[in-house]
Order: structure tokens, then sequence, then C-alpha cells
């Protein structure tokens, strides 16, 4: 690896690629293993019922009907156990779009994407490709409500969601696409995506490019993947060059 590419894991706070480190307590499920099983959350079938704040398709909202809208949603379980919504956060005109999968803890608390140890590295790898949240950047999750115990969301979960991240995409009309792990980038490819096969590539989100790399979570527990990560992120920044210049 260069040393320019040493610099900028170091900045994603990942360390020297050689170093040792102490083997993880118990042995962790690969980035393409579901990461935990999903747990059904009863909810009251009154409960379920569409609940929008305003009248009008998703497919045609603006930002705050979207906003409000998701704030109030009630069409999965996921938001029996939530404390809010969280739609998204950062430049609404921004080039790059990053998916995560959906909120934690200090998420729901906070109400904003990527706040918490992965938020910190996500923060990092931005700063690794010149880019600040909230500048020219537009974080959001497959699922906009806190799957309980961090669970990974149920294909149901992120099916009922998939029209909120749809709309934001059409609002945003980003440049590039970068989805963060299995849960994001199955939901906007649609297919069964294995992160090792996929990255590396430009797929297609209804005419927009779209990466599919780690998720900082991941990359947080699998050290040794992130050389790969760094490759990803050079990737990203190289096609979204070849974007403004053509
Ligand atoms: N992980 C995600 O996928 N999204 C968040 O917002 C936080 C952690």
């Amino acid at each position: 690896m260069s040393r320019e590419g040493e610099r900028l894991l170091h900045e994603m706070g990942l360390g020297p690629v050689w170093k040792l480190r102490a083997k993880p307590a118990a042995a962790m499920p690969p980035e393409d293993a579901a990461v935990a099983t999903p747990v059904a959350v009863a909810v009251p079938a009154p409960e379920l019922a569409a609940v929008t704040a305003t009248a009008a398709p998703v497919a045609t909202m603006s930002w705050d009907e979207l906003a409000a809208t998701v704030a109030a949603c009630r069409l999965c379980p996921l938001c029996a156990a939530r404390k809010q919504a969280v739609l998204g956060v950062g430049d609404r005109n921004a080039d790059w779009l990053f998916v995560g999968e959906g909120p934690g803890a200090e998420e729901d608390q906070r109400g904003e994407p990527f706040v918490g140890q992965a938020g910190k590295l996500l923060d990092n790898m931005l700063a690794a490709i010149g880019l600040k949240r909230g500048q020219d950047v537009y974080i959001a999750n497959a699922v906009k409500c806190r799957p309980p115990e961090n669970r990974t969301p149920t294909t149901e979960e992120t099916a009922t969601c998939r029209p909120y991240l749809a709309r934001q995409i059409e609002l945003l009309q980003p440049r590039l696409i970068v989805a963060l792990g299995r849960p994001a980038a199955q939901t906007l490819l649609q297919s069964d995506v294995k992160i090792a096969a996929a990255r590396g590539k430009i797929h297609d989100y209804r005419g927009i490019p779209l990466i599919v790399s780690y998720h900082p979570a991941y990359l947080l527990r699998t050290l040794l993947d992130k050389a790969k990560a760094w490759e990803d992120l050079c990737f990203m920044r190289r096609t979204m060059q070849t974007r403004k210049d053509t």
C-alpha cells in the first residue's frame, strides 16, 4: 500500500495495516452473513395501518411532506420500539449519497444517522476522500426506524421503507450512491447481493451509478478488510471524478 493509502487509513481511524491486534473474543460473522436473526415484533393490527401526515403519494412528496410522513409512519413493526424515525442528514443538493442499514441506539436517540461508533468511522472514511458530512454529502438508511437489539432489518421492513428511500433519491438526484453493507445494497439493487462479489463494480440504481462497500460497523469488527475499504474509497473517488468530467 502506498504512503498516501496508509496515511488515509490512519485518518479513517484504522491504524497501520501490519499492526498486530488482539484476537476478538468471538469470531464475527462475515459481512455477507446475516448479522443477527430477525426477531418479529408484535404490533397490534390497527397500529400497522397506513398513517401518513399528508394525503400525497410518497413518490410525489416534497422534502417537508416526506419528513412529516416518515416521522409519523407506522407501516411496519419497527415503529413500536423507536424513539423517533431517522430520515437522513446532509446536503439536499449533494453529489454523494451514502446509505446504511438502519439507526442504532444513538441514532434513535439523536434523530441523526451514523452518530455512534460506526458513524465516527464513516466520518473518517469521508475525510479520507476529502468529504465532510453535510457538505456535498447526504447520509440515509435503508430503514428509518431502529431495529430492536440492532438486529438486521427484515426484507419486509426494508421493502416497506423502500419508497421513502426511493423518494429521497429522487429528490436528491445524487451523482453517486454508495451502499454500505448488504441490507443497503440489497434494498437498492433488489437482488441477493454479496458484498465481496459486488464491490469494485459500478451498479445501476435507476440510471444513477451505485457502488457497494463494507458497512463501517463491520469494518470496526473486521480490521483485516480495511485495505479493501480503502480500495473502495479510491474507486468511489475515481468514479465521482469521471462523472464530473463527463
Ligand atoms: N448503522 C447504520 O447502518 N446506520 C446508522 O445510522 C447507524 C449505524
